[in-house]
């Protein structure tokens, strides 16, 4: 009979302990330790071998990825060009964004050319999974639904079945036997992912995984998900807007920070093809405060609108307010614009937004948060037609940025006509310079670029 041990184990990275704390000394998340009866079989069979032997590096032969595309553009360039044949993929997100109905999608168009598709749903019924696919108008022969949640009979029907791809839709709903917690549990996640996985792996079957996010905005055990899988997609988007970003955060097998733009309709995720303009089809005119700026989202450069608003503290403190970009670099942007380009903007209240709920990470888009934050300070609006990029050092000084001219290229393709950028990448770009129908501006200061904007 087997042993029952308890451990206690944190619900956040994974941590286990004999006893229980208050605080988790590896994360140090409060009150996360819960209480799990794990099994202790008496003769702990080993996992089954990877198969082979060690053997030298030049006698390996390699062959390009074989990949199922999914005919989704957006979803097949996120994952570096399609679902890589024995890879893991781990799918995160809030639930309600779409990652079902998305899989759904994607699945559905396999399965439609010919591919053995097992999506197995441990949220919904099959009716409920036949009335999503209605609703997004796909059906096949080849796509089985399968409702279950426990990991043994799952197992079981992958390896009778034997389909080309499967989907786990959620992993925080698969539980297994061998273990006394309930599901989503750490532990629970940990064994029926790695047990899913590595029988996917020896079958060089592709396992799609959704993982639920938890209030924090991190996938349930993080760091106890995200190594074992090739490849973690998030999907993100904000509730209020209907379009929906997809990003790889790491791929084995592809660029990271890749993303793919989806707009979510009455019949399902749609592709967006031109990101810029979808993100700019709502910009007022000539306001003060709103810049257009270039940001590169993987390999592709997207234009987006930054808007601020500055006014005067009316009580003590100044307040800050940033959304779509860190905090910190707005407040390190704002000490320059004070220090550096002699405005007094340091007591103001400051309130700086990325407008349709996208994230802005990249360095580029400093110079046009500081033509921004001046724009609305002095109210004067920056011309309609005018795209800043550049980044900023601390000593007012505009450094060049990478990729400026794919960058110029996608404003001149939305019909900019004026583009402020560094003076380093200008002098590199002299010879492009007479064949474009913009007009580039190098600026090497951020006064420089104040004097060019008003
Ligand atoms: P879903 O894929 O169930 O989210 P997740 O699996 O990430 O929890 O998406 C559900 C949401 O998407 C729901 O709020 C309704 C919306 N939706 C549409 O707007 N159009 C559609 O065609 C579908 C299927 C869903
Ligand atoms: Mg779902």
């Amino acid at each position: 009979m087997a042993k029952a041990r308890t451990v206690y184990t944190c619900q956040s990275c994974g941590y286990q302990s004999p006893k229980w704390m208050g605080r988790c000394p590896d994360c140090n998340q409060w009150g996360s330790l819960v209480e799990e009866k794990m099994f202790v079989k008496k003769e702990a069979s080993p996992y089954p071998s990877q198969g082979g032997l060690p053997q030298p590096i030049t006698s390996l032969e390699t062959k390009e990825e074989d990949r199922f595309k999914t005919g989704i553009r957006e979803l097949d360039r996120v994952l570096g060009g399609g679902i890589v044949k024995g890879s893991a993929i781990l799918i995160g997100g809030d639930p309600g964004i779409g990652k079902s109905t998305l899989l759904l999608q994607a699945m559905a168009r396999l399965a439609n050319s010919g591919i053995k598709v097992l999506y197995v749903s441990g949220e919904e019924s099959p009716k409920q999974t036949k009335i999503r696919s209605e609703r997004l108008g796909v059906t096949s022969e080849n796509l089985y639904i399968y409702a279950e949640n426990m990991l043994e009979r799952i197992s079981d029907s992958i390896k009778q079945l034997k389909p080309d791809v499967a989907v786990i839709d959620s992993i925080q709903t698969v539980y297994t036997q061998a273990l006394e917690s309930s599901p989503g549990s750490v532990s629970q996640v940990r064994e029926t992912s790695f047990q899913l996985i590595f029988n996917a792996k020896a079958m060089d079957m592709p396992i799609l995984l959704v993982g639920h996010v938890t209030k924090d905005g991190s996938i349930a055990g993080p760091r106890v998900l995200e190594h074992m899988v090739d490849t973690v997609l998030y999907f993100e988007g904000d509730r209020g807007h209907s379009f929906r970003i997809l990003r790889a955060v790491k791929n084995r097998y592809g660029s990271v920070m890749e993303i793919g733009v989806f707009e979510m309709r009455d019949k399902g995720l749609e592709e967006v093809t031109n990101p810029s303009a979808l993100f700019l089809a709502e910009r007022p005119q000539n306001a003060s405060g709103s810049v257009v700026v270039s940001s590169l989202e993987g390999t592709r450069p997207i234009l987006v609108e930054i808007q601020s608003l500055v006014c005067p503290t009316v009580f003590g403190i100044p307040k800050r307010t940033v959304l779509g970009i860190d905090y910190n670099r707005v407040s390190l942007l704002v000490a320059v614009l004070e220090k550096k380009g002699g405005l007094n903007i340091v007591n103001h209240d400051i309130f700086v937004k990325v407008t349709g709920g996208i994230r802005l990470e990249e360095p580029a888009i400093d110079l046009g948060v500081i033509a921004s934050l001046a724009s609305n300070f002095l109210d004067k609006p920056i011309l309609q037609k005018t795209v800043v990029f550049g980044e900023v050092g601390l000593a007012g000084e505009v450094r060049g940025i990478s990729q400026a001219e794919s960058r110029i290229n996608e404003a001149e393709k939305l019909g900019f006509d004026r583009c402020i950028l560094p003076k380093d990448n200008l002098s590199k770009l002299s010879g492009l310079k007479n064949k474009k129908s913009l007009n580039m501006v190098g600026v090497s200061s951020v006064r420089e670029a104040m004097d060019v904007l008003f």
